[in-house]
């Protein structure tokens, strides 16, 4: 795409969150072949700036079905969205209830899906939603405030074992243990509430270890993230029901921001289009044959320099696409 086509995209769909601009735009509408008249789901719609750029193009006639679980993103992303008048509708739901949702709306099949995982800039960056650990205020992490459990619900209540679990497995941090030990240690003098809190703890953890390249709380600060929001559990399950609802040349893409989501990804597209996704030899091998996808992206897509340069959030995004057979 040219510099000067990037940027005019990039000017338009920045909307009224001037922070949010929304992660590999082009390359996703690409994907999903939005056509006039079609039918497009958005099932993580965010502040609405891919939403915004699928409905640009179904125009007459397309419908674009979008969800997310924060009610505040659902508020901004209808704000934004509302000159597109009956052309759209909005859920403040998880997106594992979309087979009830399109059920629902009576729409049993759909010509594209798209899925921009994790948490977005706008949380990220709203202090109060307690994500960051450069903040001092409740360590929250919800992305859905109706939820009843916080981070500092799982860090002072889980066994320091479980703590360190979640910290390897979804931080992919080698201090795992010595962070939980600290964790559990300062929790015995006062309850962990505030991200200040939490960081200044893992940080002494570190600081006998010398210099980071990243703040040393970022890793175990992602894998709370994940496990409050249960980002991983039931995400292939996820892909395979949404992919169901594909008409026959009906394309899903699928934005992710580190590597244990990409790979789920990865190995879901695989199975859908009869590849083999276990370590058996070929001759053990009991993996389903039959396939019901192509793969369009033999390897993730990832943003060009021109989208790097306005957008530093962009630079972990993967986006892989399928199209359904
Ligand atoms: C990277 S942002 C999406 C940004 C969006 N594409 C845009 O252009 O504004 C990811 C969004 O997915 C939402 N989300 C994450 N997990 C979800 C789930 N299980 N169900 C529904 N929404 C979810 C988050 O609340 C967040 O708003």
């Amino acid at each position: 795409m040219r510099a000067t086509a990037r940027k005019n995209m990039t000017e338009n769909l920045k909307g009224a969150d001037s922070e949010h601009i929304p992660v590999m735009a082009k390359e996703a509408l690409d994907f999903l072949q939005c056509k006039p008249g079609g039918i497009y789901v958005d099932a993580t719609v965010g502040l609405g700036g891919h939403a915004q750029a699928i409905l640009e193009k179904i125009q007459p006639g397309g419908m674009l079905i979008g969800i997310d679980r924060d009610k505040e993103s659902i508020e901004k992303a209808y704000a934004r969205l509302k000159p597109f008048g009956e052309s759209f509708r909005l859920f403040h739901d998880n997106y594992k209830n979309l087979s009830l949702i399109l059920n629902n709306l009576e729409r049993n099949s759909v010509d594209g899906i798209l899925l921009d995982l994790g948490v977005s800039s706008y949380q990220l960056l709203t202090p109060e939603r307690g994500f960051s650990f450069q903040s001092d205020v409740m360590l929250d992490m919800r992305m859905d405030r109706s939820q009843q459990w916080t981070a500092a619900d799982l860090v002072n209540n889980m066994s320091e074992s479980e703590l360190a679990d979640i910290i390897y497995r979804y931080g992919e941090e080698r201090l795992s243990r010595r962070i939980a030990a600290a964790i559990v240690q300062e929790r015995e003098k006062a309850p962990i509430t505030r991200c200040s809190q939490l960081a200044a703890i893992i940080s002494r953890v570190f600081r006998i270890r010398g210099h980071q390249a990243i703040h040393p709380a970022t890793r175990t600060f992602q894998a709370l993230r994940i496990a409050v929001n249960e980002e991983l559990d039931g995400l292939e399950e996820l892909l395979s029901e949404a992919f169901s609802f594909l008409k026959p040349g009906g394309r899903m893409a699928v934005i992710s921001f580190h590597s244990l989501e990409d790979r789920i990804v990865k190995r879901t597209f695989r199975k859908l289009a009869g590849q083999c996704v276990c370590e058996a030899p070929p001759e053990l091998c009991t993996c389903p044959r039959q396939a019901v996808a192509s793969i369009l992206t033999s390897r993730p897509m990832t943003p060009g320099p021109e989208e790097l340069s306005i957008n530093a959030r962009a630079r972990s995004a993967r986006m892989r696409s399928v199209e359904r057979i």
